[in-house]
């Protein structure tokens, strides 16, 4: 049995990825440290704190606690680490950055140095990964052409994309400075099973099943390259076996698609989910309001080099993913009374008024 070590566990991605690697992975064990912010949700893997050969253990706890942190790998001697925690909403981080960069610059930082300083004292194992988790957001914003390499220059936009490309910068620092086998990927946006519902995807789907407003920013032209969680956990996977130390992978879902489709897409398919026809089709709820600050127009990724380097492809396609994912949120009722708890009741409140009003044009 060997261990790894998961940041950001309780969150969305990492949940997804840490059910998928116990999956496919008989032989590995999983320590999940999280803080439990608003995004996290312990319950998400509660299932599996009952497996009976134990490969799997939350540890309740931030990645800034460097004693609690050091203390863990100590006892644990992870073969790995995937690096998850961070604050991740866009509009969250308008609102308050100061939250990103003690999360995801000294909270990245302080993690760092205390994988190093166990990965010395172990005599610096060959084998050791330490995988950070990022966002293609480090890169800016595209014009209508284009793609995303390995390459192209950090122009971040946001104060969450700065906080990102600075702990970007700190792991690449890590490997130059002192060896440190760290990879970085960069990744679109994700999409499916247990995503807060702050995002795009699964805050449309909630509003349509209840009839509320559809906040569309801007002209609702904007461009994702839209992800399916399953397929980035098969990359993340892939990568963290067979990737490079210092190495850079951008990993995309090949699926660009304007805002303003896949709003027009959700409607249709939980339309037809609900019966809705004629006068009460969901469309109707759509409302363009005030653009983000800042808002970057496109993003797509060149997923090139992953796929010539370690053989990995997205395999699921946008429209079938988006219909299992639709499906996911409609049987999964009780998990979102849950996580909408009062906090993000308080947080659509703030950002669009408890009207739908302060974003509102
Ligand atoms: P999420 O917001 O759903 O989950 C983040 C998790 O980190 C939560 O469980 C939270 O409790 C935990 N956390 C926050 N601060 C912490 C701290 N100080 N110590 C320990 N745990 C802490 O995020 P997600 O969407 O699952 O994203 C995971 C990672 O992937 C992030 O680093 C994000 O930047 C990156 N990413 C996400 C997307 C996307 O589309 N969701 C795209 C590209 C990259
Ligand atoms: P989001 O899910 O916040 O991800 P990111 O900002 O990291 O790309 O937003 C995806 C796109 O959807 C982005 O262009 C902003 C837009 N958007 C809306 O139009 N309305 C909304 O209520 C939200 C949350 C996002």
């Amino acid at each position: 049995m060997q261990t790894i070590l998961v940041t950001g566990g309780a969150g969305f991605i990492g949940s997804n990825f840490i059910r998928h690697i116990l999956a496919i992975r008989p032989e590995w064990r999983v320590v999940n440290l999280d803080a439990l912010t608003y995004a996290g949700n312990a319950a998400n893997l509660a299932d599996l704190e009952a497996d009976r050969q134990k490969r799997y253990r939350f540890v309740h706890g931030d990645i800034n606690d460097s004693e609690r942190v050091g203390r863990l790998l100590a006892e644990e001697q992870p073969v790995g680490v995937v690096h998850f925690a961070a604050e991740s909403h866009v509009d969250r981080s308008i609102h308050g950055p100061l939250a990103f960069v003690q999360t995801n610059v000294t909270g990245t930082a302080r993690l760092l140095m205390a994988c190093q300083q166990m990965w010395e004292e172990a005599g610096r194992p060959a084998a050791f990964r330490f995988l950070h988790v990022s966002t293609d957001e480090v890169y800016g914003s595209l014009g209508p052409t284009g793609h995303f390499t390995e390459e192209t220059a950090y122009d971040p936009s946001s104060p969450y994309s700065a906080s990102k490309a600075a702990s970007d910068h700190l792991v690449r620092a890590w490997h130059r400075t002192y060896g440190f086998p760290a990879i970085v990927t960069n990744c679109s946006n994700n999409y499916g099973p247990y995503q807060f519902p702050e995002k795009l995807i699964p805050l449309m789907i909630l509003n349509i099943i209840e009839e509320k407003e559809l906040p569309v920013y801007g002209d609702g032209r904007n461009v994702r390259d839209w992800l399916y969680v399953i397929d980035h956990c098969e990359a993340l996977a892939t990568v963290l076996e067979k990737g490079c130390p210092g190495e850079t992978y951008n990993i995309g879902g090949g699926a660009e698609r304007a805002n303003i489709d896949v709003v027009q897409q959700l409607c249709a398919l939980l339309d037809e989910c609900l019966g809705r026809s004629g006068a009460s089709r969901s469309e109707r709820l759509i409302r363009f309001v005030t653009d983000r600050p800042g808002h970057d127009r496109r993003y797509a990724i060149d997923a090139g080099k992953i796929g010539r380097e370690l053989g990995w492809r997205p395999r699921f396609q946008f429209e079938t993913a988006l219909a299992e994912t639709v499906a996911w949120y409609l049987a999964h009722r009780q998990w979102i009374d849950f996580v909408r708890s009062g906090e993000y009741l308080r947080w659509i409140d703030t950002h669009y008024g408890a009207t739908g009003g302060t974003a509102k044009r």
